[in-house]
């Protein structure tokens, strides 16, 4: 049978289309992404370099294999100017790296995706830096990131992976994102309510691995906007009710800035596999400063003595016992007596056996008050309203004395 004409030309057409696929399967194997770029890395050398040292660049699939950290990280089959000297002002991924972590860090020991997330085995662009992929640790924490998150400073969400590591530092040198959201914890008492790294109190939940709970976990009905954990974060830090209604976290008024370095901060909050020598000033525990233990056993021996010991001046002052509260997240106790019958239309004793409120959390979680206690609370913070009123008393008669 003669073939038709029709026949001919399908079968031709096939077989292009065939040969076409074949040669860009082809093309893909044997030059793929990483090959052009080493190529043009090599002509980059070359050209500044000569031909001898352009030689030396290493050809094929490269990476580092850090056995104690459980990564193979092949970033370097592309990024092969990492430690190559003259590359600074190359485009990337041949630029060579900024100096200041790497020595600290050396590659060999840390590989790159400790610091910058991605996904290490890959060997092409758009798995390797893994942008698309929806958690939180695997993306590279890199500029796209940055704007999908409206994080300002480009290398702020790196900043999460450094403290992976360095979380039981107070400071760390080129993470200051981080290091804000370390002050503002002292500053503001989170450590009134919350347990971190083993020390603080129990009204809220403990935060030393919440950065581990997942995307699920949080509830996102009263957020508008990008849904994640990021997001939940920001609006609970800029108000804490907006996210949970019947919540006791105080509003601390914090800008973007602040509420983005606490969120931050608390999402490199987690557990991680990390053999003892990766991990900077080891402890268990956070351990107060000389400086806090000092002011609290001053305090201790005072006639406020009774309000330290059982941690009321976490939350509150009592000034007429000279009682500091670092986080003054609650009223100055000196004048509980008359405040509490203005806010709250009781009297203290009622108050107290009945609390509403933070104070209702606080006694049935965090301290517990015997009978003995309740009373001895009552009759002292009497007596601190006594000294109040005398010394403001004599205030007033002294601007009575100036004014004439
Ligand atoms: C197939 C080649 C290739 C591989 C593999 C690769 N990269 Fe890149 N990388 C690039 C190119 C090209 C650019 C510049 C264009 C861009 O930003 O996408 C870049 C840019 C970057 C940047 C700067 C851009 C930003 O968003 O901040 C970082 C950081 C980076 N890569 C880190 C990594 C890490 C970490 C790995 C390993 C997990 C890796 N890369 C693997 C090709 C690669
Ligand atoms: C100790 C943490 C650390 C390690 C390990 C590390 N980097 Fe970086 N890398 C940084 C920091 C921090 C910056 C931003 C530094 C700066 O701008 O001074 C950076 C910047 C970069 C940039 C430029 C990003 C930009 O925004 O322009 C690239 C690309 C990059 N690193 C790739 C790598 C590769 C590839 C490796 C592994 C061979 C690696 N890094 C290992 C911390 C690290
Ligand atoms: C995998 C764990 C790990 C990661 C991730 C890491 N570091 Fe480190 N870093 C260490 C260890 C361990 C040391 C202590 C090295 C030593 O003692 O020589 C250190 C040392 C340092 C030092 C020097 C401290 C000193 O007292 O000399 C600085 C600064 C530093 N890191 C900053 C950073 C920054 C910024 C990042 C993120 C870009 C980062 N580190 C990421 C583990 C890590
Ligand atoms: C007066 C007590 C109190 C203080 C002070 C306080 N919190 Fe909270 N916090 C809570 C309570 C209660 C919750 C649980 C309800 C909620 O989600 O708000 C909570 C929830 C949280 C959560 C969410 C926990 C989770 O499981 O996802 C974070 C994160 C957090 N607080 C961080 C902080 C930080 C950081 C500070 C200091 C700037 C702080 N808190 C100060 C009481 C407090
Ligand atoms: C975790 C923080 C925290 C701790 C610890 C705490 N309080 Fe409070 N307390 C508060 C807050 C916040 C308020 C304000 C409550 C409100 O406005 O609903 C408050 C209110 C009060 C009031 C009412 C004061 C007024 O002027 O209205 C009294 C009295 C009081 N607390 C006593 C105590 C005593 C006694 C202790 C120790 C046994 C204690 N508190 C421990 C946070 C705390």
């Amino acid at each position: 049978m003669k073939p038709n004409k029709r026949d001919v030309m399908w079968i031709s057409a096939l077989g292009i289309a065939l040969l076409i696929t074949l040669g860009f399967v082809y093309d893909r194997h044997f030059a793929p992404e990483w090959k052009d770029y080493q190529d043009e890395f090599r002509e980059m050398i070359a050209e500044k370099y000569g031909e001898a040292r352009a030689a030396q660049v290493p050809a094929g699939v490269q990476q580092i294999w850090v056995k104690e950290l459980n990564r193979v990280d092949r970033c370097t089959t592309c990024h092969q100017g990492v430690e190559w000297k003259g590359m600074e002002s190359a485009p990337e991924p041949f630029r060579t790296h900024s100096k200041e972590p790497l020595a600290k860090h050396p590659i060999s020991k840390y590989g790159c995706t400790v610091c910058h997330g991605g996904q290490g085995y890959a060997v092409d662009t758009e798995s390797a830096h893994a942008v698309a992929v929806e958690h939180w640790e695997e993306p590279l924490l890199g500029a796209e990131m940055a704007a999908a998150y409206t994080v300002s400073d480009r290398n702020a969400l790196l900043q999460v992976n450094c403290n992976g590591c360095h979380r039981y530092d107070r400071e760390t040198k080129g993470a200051d994102v981080i290091n804000r959201g370390k002050q503002l914890i002292a500053e503001k008492g989170c450590r009134a309510c919350h347990v971190i790294n083993g020390r603080g109190g129990t009204v809220g939940p403990n935060l030393t691995n919440v950065g581990e709970l997942s995307p699920e976990q949080y509830d996102y009905d009263r957020l508008n906007g990008k849904k994640s954990v990021f997001a939940w974060h920001m609006a609970h830090f800029k108000d804490p009710k907006a996210m949970s209604p019947a919540t006791v976290m105080p509003n601390f008024g914090l800008n973007s800035k602040d509420a983005q370095a606490l969120t931050l901060l608390v999402m490199s909050w987690k557990r991680r596999a990390l053999p003892v020598e990766y991990i900077p000033g080891f402890q268990q525990a956070d351990v107060p400063t000389p400086e806090e233990q000092r002011r609290e056993s001053e305090m201790l021996t005072g006639k406020g003595a009774f309000f330290v010991r059982k941690g009321c001046f976490i939350c509150h002052d009592v000034s007429s016992f000279g009682i500091q509260s670092a986080s003054k997240i609650g009223p100055d106790l000196s004048i509980a007596v008359t405040d509490v019958q203005s806010r709250f239309g009781r009297t203290l004793e009622d108050f107290l056996a009945q609390p509403t409120g933070t104070m209702a959390v606080v006694l049935s979680t965090q301290i517990h008050l015997s009978n003995e206690e309740r009373a001895e609370a009552i009759e002292k913070l009497h007596e601190a309203y006594k000294i109040k009123e005398a010394e403001s008393g004599k205030a007033a008669q002294g601007e009575a004395r100036k004014g004439k």
